[in-house]
């Protein structure tokens, strides 16, 4: 387990974890958005899911998701659907290899796993085109598996709750954030920590015009308390970031 001390950051007590949850669940349970896949546990929408959402926007994903599960219901007809009939489920959204990957992913489904979708994080892990983010969000949402999903809303969230002076934009700092969700993350309700956490980086802590005298959890950002709110996260430019990669 990283130590985050080492990283400068100072993790609240136990009881401030669990009021910190109860608040943001309490929250997310008032407030969060009604979306087609959060009325389902099936791990295979949720997938279509996720991996639409991962480069498109939320009103955008909603009729493609519906279409898609009407074409595709099961991960076998996935699995078995031509080519031409794929593509044309994935017109406008782009990024077709997203798509290829999920009839690779189908088709391990069907060979190494009996046609029974994976239910453990190693299991998930190892389907194509299945990333750390993903693997959380499917195995917290549909399996209600203690495990982060953290994407840049996350990290952004986090920074500004913990004043992390690390830059979110450096790929090998995810770890930070990783070793911080897991152990903020609510070991009852997983899924609806992880999603209530993707709404709140969505809006109200969006990364442009947010408004944080309107976030739920507050009270517990340093960042608000101290009046840093502009300078969390650390995100450098490119520019910078190449020269930074260069000479750190
Ligand atoms: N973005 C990525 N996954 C999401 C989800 N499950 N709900 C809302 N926005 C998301």
């Amino acid at each position: 387990m990283l130590d985050l001390k080492e990283y400068g950051i100072v993790m609240w007590p136990e009881e401030k974890i669990i009021s910190f949850r109860e608040k943001l669940l309490t929250w997310y349970d008032e407030n969060k958005r009604d979306l087609p896949w959060r009325r389902s546990k099936n791990p295979y929408h949720i997938w279509v899911s996720e991996i639409m959402l991962q480069q498109t926007r939320v009103d955008t994903v909603i009729p493609y998701y519906e279409r898609f599960l009407e074409w595709f219901p099961t991960v076998e007809s996935l699995a078995t659907a031509p080519e031409e009939r794929l593509l044309k489920a994935w017109e406008g959204l782009g990024y077709y290899s997203r798509v290829r990957n999920m009839q690779a992913a189908a088709q391990q489904i069907m060979t190494d796993f009996g046609g029974q979708f994976p239910n453990t994080y190693e299991g998930i892990s190892s389907l194509k085109g299945i990333g750390p983010y993903t693997a959380g969000a499917i195995s917290s949402i549909a399996f209600n598996l203690p495990e982060p999903a953290v994407d840049g809303n996350v990290m952004r969230v986090l920074a500004r709750l913990f004043e992390v002076n690390h830059d979110i934009g450096i790929p090998s700092n995810r770890k930070i954030f990783q070793a911080m969700m897991e152990i903020l993350i609510d070991p009852e309700r997983p899924g609806d920590f992880n999603q209530a956490l993707m709404d709140l980086g969505s809006d109200i802590e969006a990364p442009v015009n947010p408004r944080p005298e309107e976030s739920p959890i507050k009270d517990f950002s340093a960042a608000y308390q101290n009046g840093t709110m502009n300078r969390y996260p650390i995100k450098l430019q490119r520019k910078s970031l190449f020269l930074f990669i260069l000479k750190p």
